[in-house]
């Protein structure tokens, strides 16, 4: 197994004396009080109906938002059903609660549609710390490579890509390449890339990225809240560092880590992945104790202390009025556009098939959890 690791990107670049974690926190929203919250709820759900369009979040994204989604008939999922909910779904509008990346694939896969964004300066640490001309030059040194990309990187980077995986199926699709054997170029979370190599014995190359907000989970301390609570299950997203997967009792996708939280007998859980995910894991499984896993987050210095803020600048503000005035709308250069589809598209079809293989009827059940976990660590 080859792994040529590459200098460590530096995505946190101050911008005009900002840091861009800290531009992005001064842009979040202060949260309005509760007349002005009831008032917006109501605006949006009117503005929805009004524009034809439906509501697309992440679970990430503020309660309110992820709320509105479902009950007005849109979505509130991971990476992989919010692309194909987005795909599939008939409105003319799509609003995508979310970060860029989100926007912009939901675009890739229906160009004809609109696709809005309540802030589209939401990016994602991932994202900026894979620059597309840096990946490009690091593709055509190792032409020998099939390249896989996470979703959360730019449109210009999937289309140099033979594949784009999401968190809930990156695991089989490099699975199923190994075993075609092929030699993997992995971009560019290196904590997903080396939980799904040290999983697969793939030959991985792997660009050396990472999320600012799993980064940030500390193995050590978790080892010593595991000790507090002996019968709590550890839920892990795999953009954490491997001595924080080493210790879950489930390694997943958002929507995987939800399911476990409903399904897996016990009453605690300590959840290493962003906070927002409380709010569904609540609602999901009523009753029982969730624990955040500690970051450096309890002291002054963390970027994230366990929130997005690219995720964070999303409100129920900045979704009525691109409601309102149709403002910030993702576009993606066509060129570009087409070729970044194909790696999309081949993993909508690999899901898909394995969906189908899954269900003895052949049919595809789109609204069923299509995998049971990445898997436990
Ligand atoms: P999921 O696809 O698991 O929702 O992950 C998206 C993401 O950005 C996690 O940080
Ligand atoms: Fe990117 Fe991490 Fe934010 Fe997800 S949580 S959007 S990976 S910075």
């Amino acid at each position: 197994m080859t792994t040529v690791p590459i200098k460590t990107y530096e995505y946190d670049r101050p911008q005009a004396g900002l840091a861009c974690t800290a531009e992005a926190w001064a842009r979040v929203p202060s949260a309005p009080e509760l007349a002005e919250r009831t008032e917006l709820k109501k605006r949006i759900r009117r503005l929805l109906k009004e524009r034809g369009a439906v509501l697309v979040a992440h679970y990430y994204v503020d309660g309110d938002l992820q709320d509105l989604a479902e009950e007005t008939g849109g979505c509130v999922s991971d990476s992989l059903e919010m692309a194909r909910f987005g795909r599939d779904h008939a409105a003319n509008t799509l609003v995508v609660a979310g970060v860029r990346f989100m926007g912009e694939t939901a675009k890739i896969l229906s160009p004809e549609k609109t696709i809005l964004m309540p802030d589209l300066d939401a990016t994602c640490s991932l994202d900026l710390g894979c620059p597309a001309d840096e990946f490009a030059a690091f593709c055509d040194q190792h032409p020998d490579r099939t390249v896989v990309v996470y979703a959360n990187t730019s449109a210009a980077v999937k289309a140099r890509a033979d594949w784009m995986v999401t968190s809930s199926i990156g695991l089989d699709i490099v699975a199923e390449l190994h075993a075609q054997g092929k030699k993997i170029l992995w971009a560019p979370d290196r904590h997903l890339g080396s939980y799904i190599q040290s999983k697969t014995g793939a030959d991985m190359l792997l660009w050396q990225g990472s999320c600012l907000v799993h980064d940030e989970f500390k193995g050590v301390e978790l080892d010593l809240l595991k000790a507090e609570y002996p019968l709590a299950k550890v839920l892990v997203h795999p953009e954490s560092p491997a001595n924080v997967v080493a210790q879950a009792d489930v390694v997943g996708s958002t929507t995987q880590l939800i399911n476990a939280a409903q399904t897996l007998d016990a009453t605690h859980f300590i959840v290493a992945t962003d906070n927002g995910i409380l709010h569904k894991m609540r609602m999901a499984a009523p009753g029982k104790t969730f624990i955040e896993a500690p970051t450096a987050g309890n002291s002054a210095t963390c970027k994230s202390c366990a929130h997005c803020p690219w995720m964070a600048m999303n409100g129920l503000r900045n979704l009525a009025a691109v409601l309102e005035n149709g403002n910030n709308e993702v576009l993606v250069e066509p060129e570009i556009g087409i070729k970044a589809k194909r790696a999309i598209d081949r993993m909508l079809d690999f899901a898909a098939a394995k969906r189908a293989k899954a269900l003895p009827s052949g049919k595809l059940e789109n609204n069923a959890p299509m995998f049971s976990g990445v898997g436990p660590a």
